[in-house]
């Protein structure tokens, strides 16, 4: 929208736009020290270089401040009353939606055993007290520069995950699949005892498993009737369209295997690329298993719902035809028979 000034009239745009005349902030530091003299030191000297900064007195304010303003970085000094320095550092590093964010703590010279326990705790860097200026704000540039870089990743993943959501959308039929998906696949890694990466990966792959049927046509993802045979061959690209969606992402290197390969079996006549037995990653196979589970369980336009116990046996003929690992289908329906399925949306066979 034009104004008189032929410049552009940013009260239609949303409050939470900057106007372009502000230059963005280069990034946001919290300072914690309960000594009010550093703390206005170190205030002052990255207000020069154009950082936002707020502060704190202790750790457990520090958590607080962390959680309210969501710094690039936070440089904290090791010794304060209450929860001291080791102890927020480790409740940030420990804490998924905190441990990206770069923790400084400010340490005496020479102090071999409190940079081991701030090894210990999580922490990225040291700065010793009393401080260089030219070493903080070198330190300070280096670490949020690399935060920037982690958060522009983060937006390319949940753009990515928002598009997933999207297809979802697309179509009213498979409403909650992907959650339940990412609920059932990581409930599943957890009973085989995967480890935490491993879980993410599974819970992520729910997601984004079928984000390929972004190119797939309506008239085909939409079709309320069995597809044709060569609707099936275009269906079947979603595999490979959906990995080359998640393109060279680092954060998306343990899904892309979902993605491509959670179609195959393990006799060689699934797809995209017939791979058999073990060649067929086991995330791709234990998203397999749930991806079928979810399917009966979930009433189509074309046909009804099965229960959970039907679906049980589907899953065992499967496994003698010789497309599934046995012993995933059994803990699979295991943790099922045990209620230990998490109950995610508006699964059709709940109620048996
Ligand atoms: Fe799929």
């Amino acid at each position: 929208m034009s104004t008189d000034s032929g410049t552009v009239d940013d009260t239609a745009l949303p409050q939470s736009w900057a106007p372009l005349s502000t230059p963005p902030s280069i990034g946001r530091i919290l300072v914690v020290d309960d000594v009010g003299g550093n703390v206005s030191l170190i205030t002052a000297l990255l207000c020069r270089d154009g950082y936002l900064v707020s502060s704190a007195t202790n750790g457990h304010d520090a958590l607080k401040a962390v959680a309210r303003d969501h710094p690039d970085l936070v440089l904290m000094d090791v010794r304060m009353p209450g929860l001291d320095g080791f102890d927020a550092c480790e409740a940030l590093k420990t804490n998924p939606a905190t441990r990206l964010i770069p923790v400084v703590l400010m340490t005496a010279q020479q102090d071999t055993e409190d940079r081991i326990r701030g090894i210990e705790a999580g922490a990225d860097d040291f700065i010793t007290k009393p401080f260089n200026a030219h070493e903080l704000r070198a330190r300070i540039r280096s670490l949020v520069r690399i935060k920037r870089y982690t958060d522009e990743l983060d937006t390319a993943e949940s753009v990515i995950v928002s598009l997933a959501l999207t297809i979802e959308a697309r179509d009213r039929s498979t409403e909650g699949h992907c959650q339940r998906l990412a609920a059932y696949a990581s409930a599943l890694g957890r009973a085989l005892e995967l480890d935490g990466d491993d879980i993410a990966a599974l819970h992520r792959g729910g997601f984004l498993h079928d984000i390929g049927k972004v190119g797939i046509p309506d008239a085909i993802l939409l079709k309320p009737a069995r597809l044709t045979p060569d609707e099936y061959e275009t269906m079947k690209r979603h595999a490979i369209i959906g990995e080359r969606l998640c393109g060279e992402l680092r954060s998306l290197r343990r899904v892309k295997p979902i993605v491509r390969h959670h179609h195959e079996r393990l006799d060689g006549s699934g797809y995209p690329d017939r791979l058999k037995g073990d060649a067929i990653p086991l995330f791709a196979q234990i998203m397999g298993i749930v991806d079928v589970f979810d399917a009966l369980t979930t009433a189509r336009p074309y046909k009804p719902a099965l229960t959970a116990a039907r679906a049980y046996e589907e899953l065992q003929i499967e496994v003698r035809r010789g497309w599934r690992r046995a012993d995933l289908v059994e803990q699979f329906e295991r943790l099922g028979r045990e209620n230990r399925l998490p109950r995610v949306g508006s699964r059709d066979a709940w109620s048996d």
